[in-house]
Formats: structure tokens, sequence, C-alpha cells
């Protein structure tokens, strides 16, 4: 799991659907149910695996703008969408979909984030979105983030912040040495200075408070089962790796460690789900 490649988006793409809070789903689905038209920006898609969860609670035609600095997973995430659709037609431009009776217009923009999501924000926007993603920005990136939508009095959902909230069962007596060196791995620089990690959606729901939004959050955990050992052992393979990668747990019990938990038999990762909407003028 480390970087972000096509195929550990894909390994994740079910149980992200799964964890997705429905009741805040169903408060986004509701904003905007009167509406013909969405025009949405979704940052740092990836393979394209938020517009796939989101799309059948979202109006009948929706504009999305993929947005991601990474090429390789900007074209995964168009034959993904392809693949997903029940027709598509792509031109250099834009890729339209339809899908369950929604008429979808895709255009994918390469654009590196780190300085912030201007290049991203530019035309008509109803809805920010972003999945797994402000746990990797620092808290400056956030501010910066939060004046900006502000500033276009846009509505934010993001989801799938990690809450740094872990349960492995069974337990482990290197769990707590574990997930406290991993914390720490958390907060290391992921390209936008010192990463907010856990402390992503609190952070972002004070900043947008603080700037008139109604902000909504709630858990969206993922737990996983034996029908998910694949995602199991690429989770204990990763955390081992980002851990031994702060020298601060010894080899020896990092092994023994991500052995005993490729074979769990289930965790719960936790994840917070954000509703923000501008409330005012
Ligand atoms: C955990 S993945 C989430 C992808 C997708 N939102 C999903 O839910 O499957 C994090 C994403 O952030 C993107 N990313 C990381 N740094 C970035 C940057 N500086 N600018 C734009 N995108 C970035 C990665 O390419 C990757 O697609």
């Amino acid at each position: 799991m480390s970087g972000f490649s096509a195929e550990w988006l894909d390994l994740r793409e079910a149980a992200d659907r799964a964890a997705r809070n429905a009741a805040l789903r169903d408060a986004v689905a509701r904003a905007f149910a009167r509406r013909e038209h969405l025009a949405i920006v979704d940052l740092a898609c990836g393979s394209g695996s938020n517009l796939r969860g989101l799309a059948e609670f979202l109006p009948a035609r929706q504009r999305w703008r993929l947005v991601d600095h990474d090429p390789a997973l900007l074209a995964a995430a168009s034959a993904r969408l392809v693949a997903w659709a029940d027709a598509a037609e792509e031109s250099a431009e834009t890729l339209v979909l339809a899908k369950g009776g929604r008429r979808i217009v895709v255009e994918f923009l390469g654009a590196d984030l780190s300085a912030g999501a201007a290049a991203a924000l530019d035309g008509e926007i109803d809805l920010m979105t972003s999945a797994a993603f402000f746990d990797l920005v620092s808290a400056h990136w956030l501010e910066r983030f939060a004046a900006e939508i502000a500033a276009r009095r846009l509505p934010l959902y993001a989801l799938l912040s990690y809450s740094g909230e872990e349960a492995w069962a069974p337990p482990h007596a290197a769990d707590v040495e574990m997930l406290a060196a991993f914390h720490r791995h958390q907060a290391r620089d992921k390209g936008f200075g010192a990463a907010a990690g856990p402390r992503a959606a609190s952070l972002l729901q004070e900043a947008l408070e603080r700037r008139g939004f109604a902000v909504e959050t709630a858990p969206s955990p993922w737990r996983l089962g034996a029908s998910q050992a694949a995602l199991i052992e690429a989770l204990a393979d990763g955390s081992a790796a980002a851990v031994a990668e702060t020298g601060e747990v010894s080899a020896r019990t990092i092994e023994r460690w991500r052995r005993a938990r490729r074979a769990a038999a289930g965790c719960e990762i936790g994840h917070l789900d954000l509703f923000a909407r501008p409330t005012t003028a």
C-alpha cells in the first residue's frame, strides 16, 4: 500500500463504498435533490472511486471535474469509468457517461494540489468533494482550502478521512506500540508539509465553522472481515512498512505483528465523513 497505485485503490473501493456514512450521504443527496444539474469537483480523485460511489445519489445530469497529480491514475479513472458506465462516449477533452438513467460528463485535470486547490476551482461549481485525501495535507493547507471554498461559498463533502482509531481482532501485544509509531508516520510530509493525519476532519470542521459553514461529521469506519482478506493483508503490510520507516519499533516486533495481522480475523479502521455548507452571506 505504499504510494497510491490503481491496484491499491481497486482493492479498497468496495470497502470505501460500504464505509461511507449513509445518513450523511443522504443529507448530501437531499441538499441537491431539487437540482436537475450539478457541477462537482473531486480533488485527488485517484481512479475515480468517489464518482462511482456518489453519482447515483446526485441529480440526473452531472458534470464532474476529476483532479489528481498522477497521470497514470487519471488514465485509470477514465478506463474504469468507461467500464462502469452503461454507455460511454470519449472525446479529446471529456467523457460522457450514461449510468442508471444519469448523464455524467467527466473532465480530467492533471494538477499538483500541494500549493493549494485554486487551479481546480475555475468556473461553475456546486459541490466540492474528496475522498481519503485530507489526512495527507497539512493544517496550513486545510486552513487555506477552507478560505478558498468560503470565498466561493462552495459546499464540501469530504469522505473517509483517517480518524486514527484502529481495532484488530484478535488483539496483539504490539498493537499499541505499532499504532503510535504509525501515527507518527502519518504526520510526515506527504508533499503538503507535516500531514494533518487523524486531525484532518476536526481541523477542517473548525476552519469551516469559523467561516460560517454548518458542518456535520459522521463516522465511516472500514469494518473488514474474512471476505476482505486481501485488503487486511495489504493493510498489515502497509502499516508494517510505514512503521519500519520510523525506526521506532524493532524489526522483530514489526515482523511478528505483520504476520499476525495478515492473518487477522478482522479489523476496524476509523474514518470520518464531513458535509459542510456555507450559511452566512
Ligand atoms: C488515498 S488516495 C485517494 C484516491 C481517491 N480519492 C479514492 O478515494 O480512491 C490519495 C490521492 O491523492 C492524490 N494526491 C496525492 N498528492 C497529490 C498532489 N500533490 N496533488 C494532487 N493529488 C495528489 C494521489 O494521487 C491519490 O490519488
